[in-house]
């Protein structure tokens, strides 16, 4: 029995662009979306569409990553961060926002978007299918698709109007090129002191680089200049249940050494509203497009 195309795709259909053969727009066709050229991609049972055909991501998390995560996000813990990223994605609301969230997880940050701008649309790309089958049920305005964040994005140019980033892999340039003009990203990565105790409890574990602002600022200046900054700190307790899951939705599960890892934590993020940089015109000799301001360095690659 093929799958219906979930209405919250529909608004999508006309901003996507096949993977393949890069064609605008993609329409429902039996349990898929098919381009005028007829290249084919499955909607799952679970209501994500599989745009990342053929090869496999670089990244992306596993189901036990999503199923902690998923409890862990439903404690209400990182409520503080999702309304931060809330507030900087709806401060100049359009009367019908589009919104992607690139490496979406559950959809958890999304879903606090979306309550506060009834009219939007968005979807969610993540590499991981455990997570988007969580993702295409955040909400009734959640579509969510399979995609690597560092290759080129299934979507038309200009497509979005908020780019939300959280705690995921980053791609500049493709955040840049499907921004409208007045688009904005919204970034939240953690800072060094974010869960510093519970590192301190499992060494070698959970670690930020201590670099990752620097990083950042480097590879998203070419593209995007920032506008806001929240700081987000706050102190938690943890029992030893919800200590489990917040190791347990990252890479350090493997190190787990439960005995001893509940107590108090602090939460410590930065929440940025960047503006997209204007493009400049094409150079009569190359015919290329580059962002200013001029005489940057080339694209830089995209950035975890
Ligand atoms: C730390 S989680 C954050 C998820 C979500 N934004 C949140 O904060 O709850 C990182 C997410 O990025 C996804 N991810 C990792 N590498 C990716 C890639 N190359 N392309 C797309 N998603 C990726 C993972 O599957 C995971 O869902
Ligand atoms: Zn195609």
């Amino acid at each position: 029995m093929p799958v219906s195309c979930p209405p919250a795709l529909a608004p999508f259909l006309d901003l996507l662009r096949c993977p393949t053969c890069r064609a605008p727009g993609l329409h429902p066709a039996r349990g898929a979306l098919r381009c005028a050229a007829g290249h084919s991609f499955d909607i799952a049972r679970h209501g994500h569409v599989g745009l990342l055909t053929g090869a496999r991501a670089t990244s992306g998390d596993d189901a036990p990553m999503v199923r902690a995560r998923a409890r862990f996000l439903a404690t209400g813990a990182y409520e503080p961060l999702r309304q931060a990223a809330a507030r900087l994605a709806t401060a100049r609301p359009a009367e019908r926002t589009t919104v992607l969230d690139a490496g979406c997880g559950t959809g958890y940050y999304l879903a606090g978007v979306l309550d506060r701008l009834p009219g939007a649309r968005r979807l969610g790309l993540d590499s991981s299918a455990r997570a988007l089958h969580a993702a295409a049920r955040a909400h009734d305005r959640a579509a969510a698709a399979s995609w690597d964040v560092f290759r080129p994005f299934p979507l038309t140019d200009g497509a979005a109007d908020v780019v939300l980033d959280v705690f995921a892999p980053r791609n500049p340039a493709e955040f840049h090129r499907v921004l409208r003009p007045h688009g904005r990203l919204i970034v939240v990565r953690p800072t060094p002191r974010h869960l510093a105790e519970l590192r301190g409890r499992l060494p070698g574990t959970l670690a930020v680089d201590p670099d990752k602002e620097r990083r950042l600022r480097r590879a998203l200046a070419p593209f995007f200049e920032a506008t806001a900054t929240e700081r987000v700190e706050y102190g938690l307790s943890l029992d030893a249940a919800a200590a489990l899951d917040l190791v347990a939705m990252t890479p350090s599960a493997r190190h787990l050494e439960p005995a001893g890892i509940a107590g108090r934590v602090t939460v410590s993020a930065l929440a940025t509203a960047y503006r997209r940089r204007p493009v400049m015109p094409a150079s009569p000799r190359t015919g290329s497009t580059r962002t200013s301001p001029p005489g940057r360095a080339p694209t830089p690659p995209p950035v975890r």
